[in-house]
This record gives structure tokens, sequence and C-alpha cells, in this order.
């Protein structure tokens, strides 16, 4: 076959050539980028975005910081790859300041190329130390692509993947708005969510959980936030019954709730955290496992059966020692926190207020979902769930059309920008936002 393609476009080539993730290939229409600064991100025409999406919400100290980019070209200069069984300085200084940030007891970390790998070895080290194999999840989840990560994944991407063969078993946590525990308040969602949690654990088996697995705030499912109590709950519930405690911090972890990681503002201590994303703001692709002593006290005279051949690349963890001391002397931790308190959460109450389509505002740091809903008695969403809807695919044009880069999952948009957006940079984006809601507005049926 002729790959001949000079004569195409820059995206017919893309098209042509390159099968993209999670897509009916036939119908994709991807933004050609040329390149990208800070918050902004400028087509191959010229046309420039404010990047409120921080591409898949992992380019938490924005695009092309200066630091990163040079820590990744003298890295490139000493030294481009290395074999896992080598050792390293970038290696292990991004092992160590990963570690400084962590929970009391975090022993050590493991490598991966990104956040699913993170999930697959976090899964496999908690099985092997407990000897035991089920594993609970929440629907309201994503965890990844690959074999188990795909399986513990609670959105409708499972359902392809799912032989019902994994092990895994899904439950609802909380979330008030669409309670599924028929709670008025968070009190009763956090305690009945947990009476339902410690029900499926005694009726499948005391001692047949290897772990529990939860995004600290579930990302791609819906920012939400967990209510007062419930992760605690979590934990006293692992402790009770021998389970590994799993956090998924793959997309709320390193700044963007305002926090180191997100467990940290939950009060809560896990026993393995999966990280990626934003380690490095995928410079180049990273992800790990910090695992407490315990579990790596289990593998001190017994081989661990896994490893990857990229397991600590020396590019993707020098990117990560710069990323992170970038992000510690320039306060991007505090800056994603305080533009979360001061400018996203109020701004976007007022949104509501002004947007009937705005069913429900919530998150914390730069990290907040919108519900958006065609009418507020009913809390219809505005695509159904697993799906997209013509009202949706408008909204995400319109922000476009401002010049607004935006997440969107089916009847959400999520306003997740670099965690060193400045407070300008982001009244701007909003106002861009706010006049790309006028067109959700014309999909309102409930009352005025
Ligand atoms: C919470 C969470 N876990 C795991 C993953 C998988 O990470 P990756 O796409 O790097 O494999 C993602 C990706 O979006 C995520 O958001």
């Amino acid at each position: 076959m002729s790959t001949d393609h000079s004569h195409l476009t820059s995206q017919e080539r893309e098209k042509a050539s390159v099968f993209h993730s999670w897509s009916a290939q036939s119908t994709i229409n991807p933004l050609m980028v040329r390149d990208a600064k800070g918050v902004y991100v400028t087509d191959e025409d010229g046309t420039t975005y404010m990047d409120f999406s921080s591409q898949l919400v992992n380019v938490n100290i924005g695009h092309q910081h200066p630091a990163v980019v040079a820590a990744i070209k003298q890295q490139a200069d000493l030294l481009c790859t290395i074999a896992p069984q080598h050792g390293n300085p970038a290696r292990y200084r991004a092992a160590e300041l990963i570690l400084e940030r962590s929970f009391d007891g975090a022993a050590k970390v493991f490598f991966t190329n990104g956040g699913t790998e993170a999930i697959e070895h976090a899964v496999r080290m908690a099985r092997l130390h407990t000897g035991r194999r089920k594993v609970l999840a929440a629907y309201r989840s994503y965890h990844g692509a690959t074999s188990t990560s795909i399986n513990l994944t609670g959105d409708p991407r499972r359902w392809p993947n799912d032989d019902g063969s994994s092990g895994v078993l899904h439950f609802f946590g909380p979330f008030l708005y669409r309670s599924a525990y028929h709670a008025t308040n968070e009190q009763e969602e956090t305690a009945r969510a947990l009476e339902n949690l410690e029900r499926i654990i005694s009726f499948e088996g005391p001692t047949a959980f290897a772990a529990i697995i939860l995004e600290t705030v579930p990302g791609t499912a819906g920012i939400m936030v967990p209510p007062p109590g419930f992760l605690k709950g979590v934990r006293e519930l692992c402790d009770r019954y021998g389970i590994v405690y799993i956090a998924d911090e793959v997309m709320c972890g390193f700044g963007r709730t305002g926090d180191w990681f997100a467990y940290q503002g939950q009060d809560v201590k896990p026993d393995l955290v999966a990280f990626a994303k934003g380690v490095n703001s995928g410079y180049v692709p990273l992800g790990g496992v910090v695992i407490n002593e315990a579990i790596s006290a289990t593998f001190n005279d017994r081989v661990y059966p896994g490893g990857l051949t990229y397991s600590g690349h020396p590019l993707a963890c020098a990117a990560a020692v710069a990323a992170i001391e970038t992000m510690r002397d320039e306060k991007i931790v505090e800056n994603a926190r305080r533009i979360g308190d001061e400018v996203l959460r109020p701004r976007l109450l007022a949104l509501q207020a002004k947007h009937r389509v705005i069913g429900d505002v919530r998150g914390l740091g730069v990290f907040f979902a919108l519900e958006l809903v065609s009418d507020r008695a009913t809390k219809e969403p505005l695509a159904p769930y697993g799906a997209s809807s013509p009202a949706m695919n408008a909204v995400i044009a319109a922000c476009r059309d401002e010049g607004l880069l935006i997440f969107a999952n089916f009847h959400r948009l999520h306003v997740v920008p670099p965690c060193n957006v400045t407070e300008a940079e982001a009244i701007e984006g909003l106002a861009r936002l706010d006049r790309a809601l006028e067109v959700a507005d014309q999909y309102y049926t409930g009352a005025a």
C-alpha cells in the first residue's frame, strides 16, 4: 500500500495512518497542534486556545515549562536510556522526591510507563502480598486500559473487555447529587455507602479480598470529592478484613486538588498509591506505585514477578525531578488550591446561578466538574450515561469556537486547567466558558 500522503492535508495524513484511542476511526476530527506554552495551545492554522483540559488532565505544570524541557535536554545529552537492573541518579532522585511527599511509612517506588501499568502492578502486589484474588472498585471510576485496569474501571469502556473472570467487583461510592442510597445528606450517604461496602465484603467472603482500589477523588467519572469520613471508613474496613487499600492518584495526584496527593486532603493513609500524569506532566511517559513498608518487605527475599524494560526511564525520571522541584519552588500546588478556592469555585457557582443547564458544580483545587442537565428538578443529564448527544457536541464545539479546550465526559464538562494557571487566565477561561454555555442553555427544557 502506498504511504505517500504528501498530497494530503496534515489532518488527513494523521487520519490516514494513525489509529486513535477510544474511537471509531472514521469519526475522528483531531485538532492538529503545532505548539504550546503555559496554558495556551496553538493549532497548525495559528489559532490559539486556552487549555482548560490540561490535555488529559496531566499537564499540571503547564505546557513547555522551561525547567522541565531543560532537564530532559540535559539528561538526553548525558544518558537517554538504561536497563532497569542498572541504577541511575535520575531514577533514585525521582523516587526520593516522591517518597518525601508521600505518607509516613512509604518505603519504595516502582516505576512504570504510565497510569494503567501502575494500577496493574499495584493490584499484582496486593494479590501476592495477601494471597487473595478479589478486588473491589467503584462503578464510577476509570483505572486504565490494560487488562486488569479496564476490568477495575466502572465506566462502560469496561463492558467489551469484561468476561466476568477478572475477580473484580464493583460498588457505588458516595455521590450525593445522584445518590444510589436515597440519602438526603452527606452523613447518610457516607454511612450507607460504607454499610453497603461492608455487606458486599461479608457476603463475598471476608477473607476473599486482596484490595479495595479507589480514585481518591474520582476524575473522569465526575470529580466527586468524597464526603467527610468516607475514606477513613474504607481504611477501617481494610484494616478489619486484612485488605490492601490502593489509592489511584493518577489523575488527582501531584497538585491537582491543591495537595501533593489528594489523600492528604482526606486525612487517610493508603497502602499503595498509583501515580502517573502530573508526576512529570507527561513530558515523557511515566507512572509508578508508592509501596508501604509491609508490602515492600514481602519482596525482600521473594522475587517480585514483574518488570518493564523502561521502568524508571532516565528521561522520564529527569523530567519528574525537574517537575517536582519546580512545583515546590514555584509553589504550584499552593497556587492550585488558591485558584480553586478564590477563583474557580465562586465563579463556577456564579455561572450555575446564571445558566439553568448547570445542575451541579463540585470539585477542589483545579479539578472541577459541571453537571449539565436539561431539567434541574429531574436532573436529566444532557447526554445519557455512557454516551454523547447533539447537545453536548454543540457545547463542546461552542467552547472550541470560543478558543477553549475543555474536558468532556458524557453530560459533564470538567474545568481542569494546569495547576499554575494564573488568576487572570482562570478568569479569562471562565469568561469563554460562560459564552459557550449560552449554547447549552438552548437545550434546557425544565422550568425557567
Ligand atoms: C484515575 C486514573 N487511573 C488510571 C489512568 C490510566 O492512566 P494511563 O492513561 O496513563 O494509562 C487514568 C487515565 O486517565 C486515570 O485517570
